[in-house]
């Protein structure tokens, strides 16, 4: 069953400007090293829409929690991976696996499913919270 949807849409040149104006501190705010080591190997604008599409996924799984960026819910509580095949995945720590526990019902296991996508000067994510019998 569902138990969470989020979704947001960012500009990438909002994400693009940040960067430039905080720099490092920008980066370590908002993303783990493991999301800054696979959006660093990309090329190009790539770089700044893999950054962007992430930024976004966070923004939607914390709508997804229904707390937002509150709550003791922190960015990088919401880490973006991504499979052998490509698959974006999340992987919660912190304040908001503790969020996604209290909104799983007893019996069951939270499942993070999360698309992302980009068209310059936009990225876009969706994230869809289940709950699946253990
Ligand atoms: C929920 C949150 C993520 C919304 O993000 P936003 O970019 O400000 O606004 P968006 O236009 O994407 O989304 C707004 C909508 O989110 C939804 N929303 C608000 N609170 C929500 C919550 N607790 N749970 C789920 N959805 C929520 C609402 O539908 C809202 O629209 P409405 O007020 O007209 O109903 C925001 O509360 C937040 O925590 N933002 C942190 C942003 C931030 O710190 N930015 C700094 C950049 S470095």
């Amino acid at each position: 069953m569902i138990i969470g949807v989020g979704t947001d849409m960012v500009d990438i040149r909002r994400i693009e400007k940040s960067a430039e104006r905080f720099k490092t501190a920008f980066y370590s705010r908002i993303y783990t090293d493991a999301e800054r080591a696979a959006c660093d190997s990309r090329a190009g604008r790539k770089k700044i829409s893999a950054y962007a599409m992430r930024f976004a996924a966070k923004e939607a799984c914390s709508k997804a929690l229904g707390t937002g960026l509150r709550q003791g819910v922190f960015w990088r509580d919401m880490e973006n991976a991504n499979l052998p095949s490509g698959q974006p995945v999340m992987r919660l720590t912190g304040g908001a696996l503790e969020r996604l526990r209290a909104l799983t019902p007893a019996g069951f296991r939270p499942v993070v499913n999360v698309s992302l996508t980009d068209e310059y000067p936009y990225a876009l994510a969706f994230v869809v919270i289940s709950a699946e019998v253990e």
